[in-house]
């Protein structure tokens, strides 16, 4: 895992669209995993911002999103496929047949989750997944107890998430309680992953993730066995780590070293 402990939480953000948009100025036909929450929104502003100063296009970039309620259709406001809409969709120039998130609403969730993983294959797989995390270690909705070989398929939400996600939704409406999200295994399938933490909420999910044992109990930590992860965090999401020092010496503020960096320094 390449742990980046960036200066402050624009840093984190800033360091995160600077890789995603790194990836699609090299391939701009890549296959990108994308994620939501409150974390992803102003990663989204940033990449959308870095992209049109360089003048990239997205229009042969190809998505797939982690994860969508069931039971909610697209023109939910609290689907995740209006956030992808609001955040990301509407203000670039993706082509919208090559943005696909899981049908929440399909008649059959469970033929719905097997097709989303035979669209993610026919598209070649996925070149960089971006992944938040959830309080209790979750990526996508594997919620702890999720199978570390899982694939996209319907899960039930712990309590805990139903209450953190709840403030997406207006007062006495309370999100639903089955999901479609990729799975475990599936996430490690991509080629790159890209997590990003922001604030003192998420630190010890990450200090598990991180530092803990593999185990279903944290689904984060099965990040570990990633040849290519990179963990963006800032200094609050980061300030359970105990070999935090030696993040941030063989990263300082986050940045890049290289073997001749470092005899340099
Ligand atoms: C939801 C999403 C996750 C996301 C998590 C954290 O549960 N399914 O993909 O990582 O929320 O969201 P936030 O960034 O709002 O804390």
């Amino acid at each position: 895992m390449k742990v980046l402990i960036c200066t402050d939480t624009n840093a984190a953000i800033d360091r995160a669209a600077h890789l995603m948009t790194d990836r699609l100025r090299d391939k701009p036909k890549s296959v990108f995993g994308l994620a939501t929450g409150s974390t992803m929104e102003p990663l989204y502003d940033r990449w959308i911002a870095i992209a049109g100063d360089e003048g990239l296009s997205f229009a042969r970039a190809r998505t797939f999103n982690l994860d969508e309620y069931v039971g909610l259709p697209a023109s939910h406001p609290q689907s995740y496929h209006h956030y992808m809409e609001r955040f990301f969709f509407d203000r670039i120039d993706i082509d919208r047949a090559n943005a696909h998130l899981p049908n929440g609403a399909a008649p059959d969730p469970a033929a719905e989750a097997k097709a989303y993983e035979g669209r993610i294959a026919n598209a070649g797989g996925i070149d960089l997944q971006l992944i938040g995390i959830g309080r209790n270690g979750h990526i996508g909705f594997n919620e702890p107890t999720s199978s570390l070989t899982s694939r996209t398929r319907l899960k039930t939400l712990t309590r805990s998430t139903l209450e953190a996600n709840a403030a997406h939704f207006p007062p006495g409406e309370t999100p639903p309680r089955y999901v479609i999200t990729m799975g475990i295994g599936t996430i490690l399938e991509s080629r790159a992953c890209l997590l990003l933490a922001t604030g003192a909420g998420k630190a010890e999910a990450v200090e598990r993730m991180i530092e803990g044992a593999v185990s279903a109990a944290c689904p984060a930590s099965a990040l570990q066995f990633h040849p290519s992860a990179t963990i963006v965090l800032d200094p609050e999401a980061a300030s359970c780590l105990k070999l935090r020092d030696y993040y941030e010496q063989v990263h300082p503020a986050g940045r890049e070293t290289t073997v001749e960096g470092a005899r340099g320094a």
